[in-house]
């Protein structure tokens, strides 16, 4: 029995988990499943990446407080990765004191190595935001091609890598400013130091041959970069015990989460961290995206050596995710969020779509919608469940036969193919492995259609035949099942209710089962409906405009909590108490001076139709009647009418504000019309 500790890449809590993150949460959870179905002690650990200027500017852009927003994106992940039955063993967060604490050991282990150096650096600071500025919060002309509009670390145009206090004419992107350079210590860690182990550690076989390629050129006659891992407040993170007012870059504490987290699971389960993390015997496999290959290849195994923690066995990195052949894109709608595919299809057909295309390379696959759909309707409805619908309902009477009849050596076939998908499922060749359970499936339905059981139902005479060959059909569904219950955990719990066994070990597809009383069958998987994938592409474009739209307004706010000082929230009121109050759209049909009052204008106000009605507002300080002809405003429709000295106001307009020239008059949005309640 093997020991394993399966990560994926923590997700940025500043955003949610889409369709493109799915990918690598689905291979993950697929092998994790596999290796548990092996009976290997395996877990599986995971935690929201909480810290860094991103999700500071993003929380102040909410209005929030950090951990109140990271505690939200935390449980939205949660969430979206349940509902594709992605099953950690622990979820955490950077923001963590277990992962603080491993932060400080890993962070005397370099100290003692001698291996921070301090140095004085220049860097982008925004005034406006008062931060420093992070790499990809500034743009401006690239120094070298003079191309526009460049990130702040390397030119999309000629591919120069530089600093983004090189850039010309640099703009922040979060206010749009021109930053400033400021100077200030950062600590780097001299990884440099490791140069001979890391040169030899990632051509060990630890990585993909691509990726090993990839890092070969690091080390060629140059010396590695030292790692700047420090950044002055304000910033969200960890301060450094013995730096104080610098935190640790967010790439520091994010890795050293998937010990932090796995330091929470053996909290819960009474295990040793050190049996996971410093143990030969328990083999670390992350699995990550391609664009982070560079800070778990080289600066996270210099961390996890000097501190003497286990260095992973594999480091699996995937491709990206495109849609129907282009980069995901919120104009096009293909830019889909977990929860909104949720809304309108079932998580297995993804489960098995993105399985039917992972190969063990670094390369990009491709989700297309035509493709997803044939795939799921032919393979998995038409081939697999279509085996146990086409057999079970003929056998829940009868139960399966007492001995196993003979198949002509299907059963066996099945049996002996398993050894071959179980190392393309070790091996995260999916691909290869779902062809092999097709083809497997492709020999099981002309045995069914050979043998009819639909026609030897009609017989009574063909009894013990019919459920003869129900028995052989529902044997061969069970091991198919078996095989992919990695991909499609929902279909094999549903698969196991019809065996009355759960089918958790890859062992049982070794031997038929016989005898059984056989549960009845519920409908497994619907078919794809197209229709529901246009509504969903539709929707995601909807939304993304939407929330462009909303993001031009400002992106800070500072709001005091002076107007609550001075006006305290009232006492409660019930739901009917509110709908005593008759509040209506209303426009502003005329306004003029009342000379006599200092206060006052008078304001004719319409409902729509013949509908009208007088109101003495208190505004005459803030607005000019002339502008407010026209207008549309809320008004309190049922206040019982009110004699003054200039005449009886037949209402309220709703308005905030202290008073004199401080008065505001609420409008509704556009599209509101007079007469409408306000609810
Ligand atoms: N927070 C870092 C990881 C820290 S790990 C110590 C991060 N977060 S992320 O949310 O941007 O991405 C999480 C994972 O999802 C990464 O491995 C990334 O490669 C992967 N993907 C994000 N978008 C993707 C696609 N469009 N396609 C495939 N995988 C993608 O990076
Ligand atoms: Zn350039």
């Amino acid at each position: 029995m093997r020991q394993i500790l399966v990560t994926s890449a923590l997700p940025y809590a500043n955003g949610h988990i889409h369709i493109g993150h799915l990918v690598e949460y689905l291979q993950t959870d697929i092998w994790v499943r596999f290796q548990k179905m092996l009976g290997n002690r395996c877990i599986y650990v995971c935690a929201d990446d909480t810290h860094g200027t991103a999700i500071m500017l993003r929380a102040r852009q909410e209005g929030r407080s950090e951990e109140e927003w990271i505690a939200e994106m935390s449980e939205a992940h949660q969430s979206d990765f349940a509902g594709f039955g992605i099953e950690f063993d622990n979820y955490g967060s950077t923001n963590s004191e277990e992962n603080r604490e491993v932060c400080n050991e890993i962070w005397k282990s370099l100290r003692d190595a001698d291996m921070v150096v301090e140095k004085e650096i220049e860097q982008l600071f925004d005034v406006e935001q008062g931060t420093f500025l992070a790499d990809r919060f500034v743009r401006g002309t690239c120094p070298k091609c003079g191309s526009e509009d460049q990130p702040g670390d390397n030119c999309s145009n000629c591919n120069e890598v530089y600093s983004p206090v090189d850039l010309i004419n640099p703009v922040s992107t979060t206010s749009g400013t021109k930053p400033e350079v400021r100077k200030s210590i950062h600590l780097f860690v001299e990884i440099e130091k490791l140069h001979d182990f890391l040169a030899e550690w990632t051509q060990s076989g630890t990585l993909q041959k691509e990726s090993a390629n990839y890092l070969k050129n690091f080390f060629l006659n140059q010396p590695l970069k030292n790692w700047d891992i420090s950044r002055p407040g304000p910033y969200f993170g960890f301060e450094i015990p013995d730096s104080p007012g610098n935190y640790w870059y967010v790439w520091f504490d994010a890795p050293i989460g998937y010990i932090g987290s796995t330091a929470q699971w053996c909290k819960a389960n009474s295990e040793q961290l050190d049996d996971w993390w410093k143990n030969d015997d328990c083999e670390v496999h992350h699995f990550i995206g391609k664009d982070i290959q560079y800070f778990h290849t080289l600066f996270w195994p210099a961390m996890l050596k000097t501190a003497n923690f286990n260095l992973p066995e594999k480091v699996h990195i995937h491709g990206f995710l495109t849609v129907n052949g282009e980069k995901m894109s919120k104009s096009k709608g293909t830019f889909i969020r977990a929860s909104k595919y949720l809304e309108h299809l079932n998580p297995s057909y993804l489960r098995y779509y993105y399985a039917s295309k992972l190969n063990a390379k670094v390369e990009d696959i491709d989700l297309n919608f035509e493709e997803f759909e044939s795939r799921v309707n032919s393979d998995l409805v038409g081939k697999v469940i279509n085996l146990a619908s086409r057999s079970a309902k003929f056998v829940a009477q009868t139960g399966l036969s007492q001995n196993y009849p003979d198949d002509g050596g299907l059963f066996e076939e099945f049996a002996a193919a398993g050894d071959k998908i179980a190392e393309h499922y070790e091996n995260c060749d999916y691909n290869k492995a779902m062809r092999l359970i097709i083809d497997l499936a492709d020999k099981a339905n002309p045995y069914v259609e050979d043998n009819a059981p639909w026609e030897l139902k009609k017989d009574p005479e063909k009894a013990s035949e019919l459920q003869d060959v129900c028995t052989v059909t529902l044997n061969l569904f069970r091991q198919l099942v078996i095989y992919l219950a990695p991909v499609l955990p929902d279909i094999t719990a549903k698969a196991g209710e019809l065996f009355g066994e759960q089918l958790t070990s890859w062992e049982q597809s070794k031997k038929p089962v016989t005898g059984i009383k056989i549960g009845k069958f519920k409908h497994m998987m619907q078919r794809v409906d197209p229709v529901r994938i246009t509504a969903m592409i539709e929707e995601s474009r909807e939304e993304s405009e939407a929330s462009a739209a909303a993001s031009t307004i400002p992106a800070t706010w500072s709001d005091d909590d002076a107007a609550l000082q001075a006006e305290p929230l009232a006492d409660e009121i019930t739901f009917d108490d509110f709908t005593k109050v008759d509040l209506r759209v209303a426009r502003i049909i005329e306004a003029n001076e009342v000379p006599e009052a200092r206060k006052l204008i008078q304001l004719k106000l319409s409902l729509g139709g013949d509908e009208t009605r007088q109101v003495f507002a208190g505004i005459k300080a803030a607005y000019e009647p002339q502008d407010l002809v026209g207008r549309l405003v809320v008004m309190v429709a049922n206040l019982a009418p009110r004699k003054m000295k200039f005449g009886v106001s037949e209402g309220m307009i709703i308005a905030s504000g202290p008073g004199g020239k401080d008065i505001f008059v609420l409008s509704p949005d556009e599209g509101a019309v007079p007469g409408q309640r306000v609810h």
